[in-house]
């Protein structure tokens, strides 16, 4: 049995401590949270769980195998480190960390203290995400082109935690939304992008010291290219997906976001989208039970911690090339 913990029980933790209260082979031992009050809340539906108001706590615990880190941005690479020196295997909420320096120094903390690390990139595991890549691997629509990958929603910026509003504390949505994006167009179309070309400012709420908007062209050494477009609005109409061109058609899928919008998969061709079968299941699920397969066969977990990495550079690139107004090579 794996003794495992969550730390951070903000707007995700609570989720991840239900799946880990649910995986056969894993006993959830503990959890922190600085807020009293979430603490409390939890801990009522979670008799016979630790709580900690410090996460460095639980770390001090021997009985803990696993940590999954549900902390603000601006912590990841301090816990992180502090997990892997204390010999704790980490899942880490996306993104890795807020840059590259700081995804580095995490992965030479884990590889030193020889501990499993993986960031949880949940949307390859959502369930059109995956069945988008298997009906592009399938070859039914040809070859790949070109994708068109967006997410346009609103910010809310009142309903946000404040760390969320700084890029400081990690705030900003390319590394709230943007990762997501980059994670499933490099899932999906592979690791190695050649360049980026990009936009990314804060039209929307000039007076939050955040990004709110990006658009971005990358291109890959293959030759496909894809644009990623997302803007946090103050109003506007929410989308949510991508759309693949291929050789032989097309394949696109959607994610409703809150109340907003409808899951499915379609390849269109001849003028008209048809809806692709998927089977459902819990992504946060499927991702925690494959990390602890992992860790406990001592192989290599699904996402690799240079995925992470390399996601975060990606996310630079575009803040570079909107900053030299230049494309930047890879
Ligand atoms: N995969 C997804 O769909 C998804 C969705 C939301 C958030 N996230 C990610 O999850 C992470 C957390 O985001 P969130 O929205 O839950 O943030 P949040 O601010 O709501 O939650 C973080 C919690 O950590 C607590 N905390 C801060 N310092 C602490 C400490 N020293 N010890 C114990 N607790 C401490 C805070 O009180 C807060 O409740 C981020 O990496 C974010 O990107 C992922």
């Amino acid at each position: 049995m794996l003794g495992a913990a969550v730390l951070g029980l903000g707007r995700i933790g609570p989720s991840h401590v239900k799946v880990v209260a649910s995986t056969p082979g894993v006993e959830l031992k503990a959890v922190a949270e600085m807020s009293e009050e979430k603490l409390g809340k939890l801990l009522s539906d979670f008799p016979g769980v630790a709580g900690y108001g410090d996460y460095r706590d639980v770390l001090k615990r021997d009985d803990i195998d696993v940590v999954v880190i549900c902390l603000p941005h601006w912590l990841h690479e301090q816990a992180a480190v502090d997990a892997a020196n204390a010999g704790k295997h980490i899942l880490i909420e996306k993104p890795l960390a807020d840059s590259v320096a700081e995804c580095d120094r995490i992965i030479e903390a884990a590889e030193r203290n020889g501990v499993a690390l993986m960031p949880a990139h949940t949307q390859r595991y959502y369930p059109v995400v995956r069945k988008t890549r298997e009906v592009l691997d399938s070859g039914q629509v040809g070859k790949l082109i070109m994708a068109v990958d967006m997410w346009y929603k609103p910010l809310n910026p009142e309903a946000r935690p404040r760390w969320m509003l700084d890029r400081k504390t990690g705030g900003g949505m390319a590394l709230m939304d943007g990762v997501h994006l980059i994670d499933r167009l490099l899932w999906i179309i592979g690791p190695d992008v050649e360049a980026v070309s990009a936009m990314v400012g804060n039209p929307v709420y000039p007076n939050i010291p955040a990004d709110d908007t990006s658009m971005s062209f990358l291109r890959w050494r293959s030759g496909v290219v894809a644009t990623i477009s997302r803007i946090a609005f103050r109003t506007g109409v929410t989308k949510y997906g991508a759309d693949f061109f291929c050789t032989n058609g097309q394949v696109r899928f959607r994610i409703p976001y809150g109340s907003v919008g409808q899951e499915g998969v379609w390849i269109g061709q001849n003028e008209k989208y048809t809806p692709v079968e998927f089977s459902r299941f819990n992504s946060l699920e499927r991702q925690f039970q494959e990390f602890v397969a992992a860790v406990r066969d001592r192989r290599p977990p699904p996402i690799s911690a240079e995925h992470g990495r390399r996601v975060i550079q990606v996310m630079e690139a575009m803040d570079r090339s909107s900053e030299t107004r230049r494309e930047v090579l890879l």
